[in-house]
């Protein structure tokens, strides 16, 4: 089976959260189950330098225009980049701008990218060509507009297309009168089409037209269908819940190994647990703080935006410092949270440490030094965060919603005496809930005994792809039997 995956980020070559890691991990776990996966990238700056046996090719898109493509492999991904430097080369963020405003051509950029991609599933590239299109967010939304199309115009079998939902929040609309630039019809323009409240919405394109949809975690999927969680798609999603499934995320269980993560200070693994200590040491170190052995320390990476709930954790963080504890945030995002975080370091610099950075290796050492990771997300597709640290042992504690609520298990009373508890869940959006979780992290980790087993049984929780590549590999085969 070959399937086309087209996505605006992919780790390791751009990244601004958990989107490119998923799109970056997909390829290789999907290899075991006989698929050939190929992964259409705009072409940032600097990424085309860093493809093993580059090559340069031409496509043809309906009205006699051309679009250039560059081919190349890096680690084991095989990679399309869509070579338009007029709307890719440019440093940074690939959305918004040095001004911290969205790139005011965004719907030429992306509506570029979905046309090329709707050319490549049609007319395949160099007989290389797909028997699906599997399409991430908004960004890719326009697919099956512009296949919709194509097909009218073009020989070729069309493939069918896989949306799958990583954020609601983000849904791509522009003005209505944008449509002219785009190369589609103004027939699209319709409740059943593009269509969305008098503009036009890339991802309600994508979600009324692709053949089936998908989302990141079971508990999201049935939350979107919600007016509370489905941002105004919430009645398109329950016109096409049959359509809809939640597959949960998984991480790349090689990158993100303790046991020869080279970002550590020392390694250790669920069996031999004592090399965490001397990480707690090098994070307690960096963040320049003070902390007593019996103190647990707490991190939180993570963009600093209002659905990560930070702004509970600034008001419950009296609770960490009475309880003694230690925090150390690593993020960036908007000004208001990044001063609030900073604040809290300048007023308590033994307990609270913050760095507004977006760093890879500093990431890694905090999930091996924390002990626990504090996610109170409002909404949370599915968190890649909180995987990480069930498997490097830094207990989540995270608010009761989406991937959150699927993948932790609070340390109520049944599950301890089941022994299986892997973190603390609260209720969202709520700081005294937050501050009530927090407390009982705590006192768990004042019970050496009961953090040990906790950690154990976190580090034991299958958090690789192993079962989601399985369900997407059935996903693909249902759809290309139909
Ligand atoms: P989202 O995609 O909503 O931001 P996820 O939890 O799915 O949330 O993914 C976030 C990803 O970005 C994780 O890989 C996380 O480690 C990473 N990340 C977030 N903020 C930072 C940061 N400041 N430095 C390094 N990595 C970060
Ligand atoms: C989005 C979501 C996050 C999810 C990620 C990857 O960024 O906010 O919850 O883990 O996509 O699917």
């Amino acid at each position: 089976m070959r399937v086309l995956s087209v996505a605006s980020e992919c780790a390791p070559l751009i990244k601004t959260g958990g989107l490119a890691d998923v799109v970056g991990a997909l390829p290789g776990a999907l290899a075991r189950h006989g698929v050939q996966m190929r992964v259409l990238l705009p072409g940032y700056p600097g990424i085309a330098g860093r493809l093993a046996q580059a090559q340069r090719h031409v496509i043809n898109l309906p009205g006699g225009r051309r679009a250039r493509l560059i081919t190349g492999e890096i680690d084991d991904l095989s990679l399309i980049l869509l070579d338009a430097p007029e709307y890719f080369d440019r440093p940074g963020n690939p959305y918004v701008g040095p001004d911290g405003a969205d790139w005011p051509d965004n719907h030429l950029r992306f509506g570029l990218f979905c046309e090329v991609a709707a050319a490549l599933a049609v007319s395949g590239l160099a007989g290389w060509a797909p028997d699906l299109v599997h399409a991430h967010d908004w960004q890719a939304g326009l697919v099956p507009a512009y296949l919709a199309q194509q097909s009218s115009t073009g020989t070729g079998a069309v493939p069918p297309v896989l949306l799958t939902i990583h954020n609601i929040a983000f849904q791509g609309v522009f003005p209505a009168s944008v449509l002219s630039d785009l190369n589609l019809p103004s027939a699209l323009m319709t409740l059943d089409g593009l269509e969305y409240y008098g503009q036009l919405s890339f991802l309600k394109g994508g979600l009324a037209m692709a053949n089936r949809l998908s989302t990141v975690s079971p508990s999201y999927a049935v939350e979107l269908m919600e007016p509370a969680f489905g941002m105004g798609m919430e009645g398109l999603l329950s016109y096409r819940r049959a359509d809809l499934v939640g597959i949960l995320n998984g991480v790349d269980t090689d990158a993100w190994d303790p046991t020869r993560d080279p970002a550590l200070a020392a390694t250790y693994s669920a069996n031999v647990p004592g090399g965490k200590a001397r990480n707690r040491a090098a994070v307690a170190g960096h963040f320049g703080l003070d902390l007593a052995d019996e103190a647990p320390l707490f991190i939180v990476i993570s963009r600093l935006t209002a659905q990560k709930g930070l702004d509970l954790l600034l008001e419950a963080l009296p609770t960490l410092v009475d309880g003694g504890a230690g925090l150390a945030v690593l993020g960036s995002g908007d000004p208001g949270f990044e001063e609030g975080f900073r604040q809290a370091a300048l007023a308590q610099p033994d307990r609270i440490g913050t760095v507004i950075a977006y760093d890879e290796p500093l990431s890694h050492l905090m999930q091996a030094g924390g002990d626990a990771i504090i996610i109170p997300s409002r909404f949370e597709p599915c968190g890649l965060t909180q995987l990480y640290g069930l498997r490097y042992g830094t207990l989540p504690v995270v608010a009761r919603t989406g991937g959150l609520a699927d993948t932790v298990i609070d340390a109520n009373a049944a599950a301890m005496a089941a022994g299986v508890a892997t973190g603390f869940v609260h209720e969202p959006g709520s700081a005294q809930a937050l501050s009530r979780a927090l407390q009982r992290a705590i006192s768990a980790y004042a019970d050496p005994k009961t953090w040990t087993t906790m950690r154990a049984n976190a580090m034991r929780q299958p958090v690789g792809w192993a079962q989601s590549a399985a369900a997407y590999a059935a996903l693909y085969a249902e759809m290309t039997t139909q």
